[in-house]
């Protein structure tokens, strides 16, 4: 079973009177243990692809389904369960919670799951050996570089150990050398615990890392290759 399947699906905004169509006819299925990046120039519907796949907004017509969840038949609740169980959020812009240390970003997923506390300790600190932040456990955003931060994103989005890491950009506010860094850190958990990753991206680094390329352009899918 594919882990998303998405069915001639369309995603409209309302625009003054009339609609916007971000995302016109889509068909994609994504499999187990993908690398994939959308890729695309700014505003060819990216983000609003990620978002719809990690259930945050739904299409207008056509038909996704997440681990065989069709997601505009979910209640809230059943979304965020969805969300929470099996899908890690990683964004250009990191969001982390400043008032918290490291360990406490990482963490909070885990509160959300119902873990015990010592559960959460194991997971939270192998998350950040992964990322090779163990030695920042106490630190707080505010102390980070950008790099830093945007490896307890990921730390936190693979805290679960979720099916799914949905990134928007990564590494667009990132120089070359973390770029690099926080690429070989994702790919080395896409090959060691198979989890799927799905990007956005217009970085030629990020490009070169990947294994599948679906290109977006005015919201239609131009072109889907392998590029192993
Ligand atoms: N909430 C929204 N309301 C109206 N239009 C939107 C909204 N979000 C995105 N759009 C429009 O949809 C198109 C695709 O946007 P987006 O998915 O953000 O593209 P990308 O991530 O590739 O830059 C753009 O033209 C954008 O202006
Ligand atoms: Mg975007």
């Amino acid at each position: 079973m594919a882990l998303i399947e998405i069915n001639g699906m369309i995603k409209e905004y309302p625009m003054g009177r009339g609609k916007f169509t971000a995302l016109k006819n889509i068909d994609l299925e994504f499999t187990e243990g993908e690398f994939t990046g959308i890729v695309g120039p700014s505003g060819s519907g990216k983000t609003t692809l990620l978002n719809i796949i990690g259930s945050l907004d739904v299409q207008s017509d056509g038909s996704v389904r997440v681990m065989g969840n069709d997601i505009e038949k979910l209640s809230g609740k059943q979304s965020s369960k969805l969300r929470s169980k099996h899908i890690g959020f990683i964004f250009q812009t990191y969001n982390l919670l400043p008032v918290y240390t490291v360990f406490e970003n990482v963490e909070f997923p885990l509160i959300l799951l119902g873990m015990s506390t010592e559960e959460r300790k194991k997971a939270v600190l192998e998350a950040l050996d992964w990322v090779g932040l163990t030695d920042k456990i106490k630190s707080r955003p505010a102390q980070l570089s950008g790099g830093e931060c945007q490896r307890v994103a990921i730390a936190r989005a693979i805290v679960k150990k979720p099916d799914i890491v949905l990134a928007d950009e990564p590494t667009a506010n990132l120089d070359a050398e973390n770029s690099h860094h926080i690429l070989k850190t994702m790919k080395k958990i896409n090959e060691e615990l198979g989890t799927t990753f799905i990007f956005s991206t217009h970085d030629a680094k990020v490009i070169s890392y990947l294994k599948r390329k679906i290109t977006l352009l005015d919201g239609k899918v131009f072109k889907d290759e392998i590029v192993e």
